[in-house]
């Protein structure tokens, strides 16, 4: 979910565009409230996205405090009782939330049960509870918003105004990612700082545990318990042009397209001349360690599976690629000398944060891999290292994936060079990454003839495969989440040689299979595994390296190092996904059902 407030000026425009670039945090339903402190109050609401919101507004519906909300539905459905705000029974109370409360039944069970609930959310129970303790125990707002947090357990960032003080704006942040703008007399509060970049660059990176009393001119942070915490404010240099689509009909396309740019900004940053530029401490840590552990979600599992092999192969050092989720809870037995990364493009997964909050409890070294300078997996790991894709604003990720890629190559040459290993100082890393850049470009220049495959082959079917071995296994996973997720087309990715065990079943005339073809140690096998699909009927599309490709092979991958290959494979992958969509009729940018940032387990 994303959350937007400001105070201090007309604050409707501002709320509603600071939504709109939050909208990848979720778009099931939004809400907004306006007070314009001359006794006037509104609130709207509307199932779907922000455009839905701003078709119901009124023009007289402005103000000079506001919140809104964009939602991601976790408890209750996507409807107008459930979209944020959520207001007390008296209509004093107006509360946006992003997160998940854990003891909301107990809550509503042991205080609220004379209240007349409107929705079956978590956050009414707390604006209830805000409303009740104030009431009961005469408190003033920030006094019973304190109390109330005491009782909650959960993750959070809430924004609440009471309307008996409507030029204040509370609110309280735990596991949840909220920033606050410092403006000329106007103050601004929301999920991210680059939605409301076009407001202010001077922010205030609030803490688990923060609350605070935010007027136009004025900010007091505490805790829950009333101590004053100091925050120093910090200017992010952020150009808010890389985050617009400029001609582009859809951000994925932009992202797809920007890879080669971001290959050779890693080049820069990365390198010294042809050597890389790692910190050492980062390289110590983990040329000490006896295996490495590498966490994520989605689309980072995949860049962390491939960034196993190529560790494995630069860096020596045996590595387990874990998805947070299921790590979280159930630990594997681990080595002696573990050293964590976490692969995440926002910064902010919960899933991920689980586990990095129990392998801080064991004092153990981390590394977070991350494209948010400043996100919260950044924060409480021992070390980061920035992906450098600028904002990817798609849904679906595309460039933050092959940034992850890179920056593992990068760190795992440094370690391999560290432990003086003949492989990683062999390794031309500059070189395989000017490569990459060229043979991305080369892809995205032709970028019609995957329109064309996807038009051939895409347009009705139910499902379609993705096989490959090696890398080229991991690539598959990866070109079946991007394809499923924005086309809705029904893909499985499977390692080539398994799908005769029992997958193949589902093969049928006209089923579309993708085949990926750079391992050299296995190109002649999974040719083999091609015609044991064709011959079933499937229509079989191929993506091959310039080494093992063949006459009719549908695309040519230029030939870069095995281990690297993904980084050209990608963009295919990326190109048909978002043409079999796109060729639908589909929001490319927005698939039903997803959320970008996912800040709840
Ligand atoms: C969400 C997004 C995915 C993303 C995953 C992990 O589910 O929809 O595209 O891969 O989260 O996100 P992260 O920001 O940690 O890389």
């Amino acid at each position: 979910c994303g959350i937007v407030g400001v105070v201090g000026k007309p604050a409707r425009e501002v709320v509603l565009n600071g939504l709109k670039n939050l909208e990848y945090r979720g778009y099931d339903s939004a809400g907004i409230y306006l007070n314009d402190l001359q006794g006037n109050e509104y609130l709207t609401k509307a199932v779907g996205r922000i455009s839905n919101l701003e078709e119901k507004l009124t023009p007289d519906e402005e103000g000079l405090v506001g919140i809104g909300h964009t939602r991601w539905a976790t408890h209750g459905k996507p409807t107008v009782d459930n979209a944020h705000p959520h207001v007390s029974e008296d209509g004093r109370f107006y509360l946006v939330h992003n997160g998940v409360i854990e003891n909301y039944a107990e809550l509503k069970e042991k205080y609220l049960q004379d209240v007349d609930f409107k929705s079956t959310t978590d956050t009414e129970v707390v604006v209830q509870l805000v409303d009740k303790i104030a009431r009961e125990k005469n408190l003033d707002a920030f006094s019973a918003f304190k109390e109330a947090l005491k009782l909650v357990r959960g993750s959070y960032a809430f924004l609440l105004v009471d309307n008996t003080q409507p030029d204040h704006i509370f609110i309280a942040k735990n596991k949840s990612p909220m920033m606050l703008g410092i403006g000329d007399g106007f103050n601004i509060i929301a999920s991210d700082a680059i939605s409301v970049l076009d407001q202010t660059k001077t922010f205030i990176d609030l803490q688990d545990g923060d609350v605070a009393d935010v007027t136009k001119d004025n900010v007091v942070i505490e805790t829950i318990d009333g101590e004053k915490v100091e925050r120093k404010p910090h200017t992010l240099d952020i150009d808010p042009n890389a985050a617009s689509k400029g001609t582009y009909e859809f951000y994925m396309l932009k992202e797809i397209d920007e890879q080669p740019a971001v290959m050779r900004r890693l080049s820069q940053d990365y390198f010294d001349g042809d050597d890389v530029k790692v910190d050492p401490a980062i390289v110590d840590a983990m040329a000490q360690s006896d295996r490495i552990y590498i966490l994520a979600a989605g689309t980072s599992y995949h860049a962390g599976l491939v960034g196993k092999n190529i560790i494995e192969e630069y860096a020596d050092i045996p590595v387990e690629v874990g998805l947070a989720s299921e790590f979280g809870y159930h630990f594997p037995k681990l080595s002696k000398k573990p050293f964590f990364i976490f692969l995440s493009q926002s910064g902010e997964t919960a899933d991920s944060r689980v586990v990095l909050k129990q392998v801080n409890e064991r004092n153990l070294p981390s590394l977070t891999m991350t494209n948010v300078e400043g996100s919260t997996l950044s924060r409480e790991a021992t070390y980061t290292m920035l992906l450098e894709a600028g904002p990817e604003i798609a849904v679906a990720s595309t460039k933050a994936y092959t940034a992850q890629i890179a920056v593992q190559a990068i760190l795992a040459k440094a370690v391999g060079e560290k432990k003086n290993l003949e492989k990683a100082k062999n390794f031309d890393l500059k070189n395989q990454f000017a490569l990459a850049a060229e043979g991305m470009q080369e892809l995205v220049d032709g970028k019609e003839k995957i329109d064309e495959l996807a038009k051939k082959y895409l347009s009705t079917t139910r499902n379609a495969f993705y096989l490959g071995r090696g890398v080229d296994y991991a690539v598959a996973l990866e070109g079946a989440l991007k394809l499923k997720e924005v086309s809705y087309i029904e893909t499985e990715g499977f390692a080539a040689a398994e799908l005769k065990h029992g997958t193949i079943a589902l093969i049928e005339k006209g089923t579309p299979v993708i085949t990926l073809i750079n391992d050299p140690a296995t190109a002649d096998l999974t040719r083999g595994n091609i015609q044991e699909v064709e011959s079933r009927g499937a229509n079989v599309m191929t993506f091959v390296a310039k080494d093992f490709a063949r006459e009719g092979d549908d695309v040519v991958l230029p030939q870069i190092d095995y281990y690297l290959s993904p980084l050209v494979t990608a963009i295919p992958a990326q190109l048909i996904a978002y043409y079999a969509s796109k060729n639908k009729g589909l929001d490319v940018d927005k698939p039903r059902n997803l959320a970008k940032s996912v800040t709840v387990e």
